[in-house]
């Protein structure tokens, strides 16, 4: 099984251009309690390198392109967000890493909670224990 699950956004673009509007409980399958984006990134970064207690989160590379690797323990999948229109759901104790961001790079996160520092998990071998046991 796949872990990236991919999420079709509603799309309500039309002549004029593009638009997707998200709400949280019907288009997400949680209530969206915090939103941020990453954008800038300088060339050669890489971000993340954490897992997540109980925190879900919607990822939308708006503008540009980056890659997300994603590992739940036992299997890794490497996936690309190039699409407004297209993101995947990121579960709690995932490992994520996100590289190889394009220079005009929006990547758009819908988080189930607000920011709490002690449901990261930052250290891999910590997440290997939590997940193998
Ligand atoms: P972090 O989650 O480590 O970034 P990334 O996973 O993208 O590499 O966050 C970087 C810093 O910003 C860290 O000190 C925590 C802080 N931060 C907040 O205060 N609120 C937030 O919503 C986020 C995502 C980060």
């Amino acid at each position: 099984m796949s872990l990236a699950r991919w999420h079709d956004l509603p799309y309500l673009g039309d002549g004029r251009g593009g638009l997707v509007a998200v709400e949280g409980l019907s288009d997400v399958p949680f209530e969206i309690r915090r939103v941020y984006y990453i954008f800038d990134t300088e060339r050669g970064v890489s971000r993340g390198f954490h897992a997540h207690k109980e925190l879900k989160q919607l990822m939308v590379c708006v503008s540009g392109r980056c890659e997300i690797s994603l590992d739940d323990g036992k299997v890794k999948e490497n996936v690309t967000l190039d699409s407004p229109k297209r993101g995947i759901i990121v579960e709690s104790m995932m490992w994520r890493e996100m590289h190889n961001f394009s220079e005009n790079c929006v990547l758009l996160v819908m988080a189930s909670d607000p920011y709490d520092e002690s449901d990261y998990i930052r250290d891999y071998r910590e997440f290997l224990e939590a997940t193998n046991v």
